[in-house]
C-alpha cells in the first residue's frame, strides 16, 4: 500500500535556493521535491507552501481531513510564533515530524523555541534538505512495523 506524506512549508520557503544560501543552500524546494519522489517511490507526497498562518492552518486540517497517514511540517518563522499551527498540529491525529533545514540551536535565541515541537514527534534540524529525506525514512520504516 502507498503511504501517504505531505509536506508542509511555511513563509519564505518558497525562496529556498536564492534565499540566504549560506544558511538555506542552493537548491529550491521543488527541484528537491523531484529527486524525493525519484528516491522514495513507495510514497504519495502531498506539498503545500504558503507564506501565511491561516492558509498553513487549513491545508494541515485539509490535508489530516484526507487522510494522509504523516505529515513532515516546516513551519519556518511560525515555529517560534504561532500558538495557532501548534494548536492544529496538537489537534490531528497523524503523526508529525518537524523539520529546520538549518539548525536552529545554534542561530538567534528566538530560534530556539518553537511553538509546535511539543505536539511532534520528533523534530529534525540543521541537516539541511536531506532531513526532509530522512523524515520519511523514519515514517517509511514505523509505517513498515505497523504491518503495512
Ligand atoms: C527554518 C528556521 C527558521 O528559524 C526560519 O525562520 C526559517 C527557516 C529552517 O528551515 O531552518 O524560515 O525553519
Amino acid at each position: 500500500m502507498l503511504m501517504r506524506l505531505s509536506i508542509i512549508n511555511g513563509p519564505n520557503l518558497n525562496l529556498l535556493g536564492t534565499r540566504e544560501p549560506e544558511i538555506y543552500g542552493t537548491e529550491s524546494f521543488e527541484a528537491f521535491l523531484v529527486q524525493l519522489k525519484e528516491r522514495f517511490p513507495s510514497v504519495a507526497f502531498g506539498y503545500f507552501q504558503s507564506n501565511e498562518e491561516g492558509k498553513i492552518v487549513a491545508a494541515i486540517q485539509e490535508q489530516s481531513q484526507s487522510g494522509t497517514d504523516g505529515f513532515i511540517i516546516n513551519a519556518a518563522a511560525y515555529a517560534h510564533t504561532s500558538i495557532a499551527i501548534a494548536d492544529t498540529v496538537a489537534a490531528i491525529p497523524q503523526p508529525v515530524v518537524e523539520v529546520h533545514i538549518s539548525n536552529v540551536f545554534s542561530r538567534e535565541p528566538f530560534r530556539h523555541h518553537s511553538y509546535l515541537s511539543a505536539h511532534a514527534n520528533g523534530l529534525i534540524a540543521g541537516l539541511g534538505l536531506e532531513g526532509y529525506a530522512l523524515a520519511v525514512r523514519y515514517f517509511l520504516n514505523t509505517f513498515q512495523e505497523q504491518g503495512h
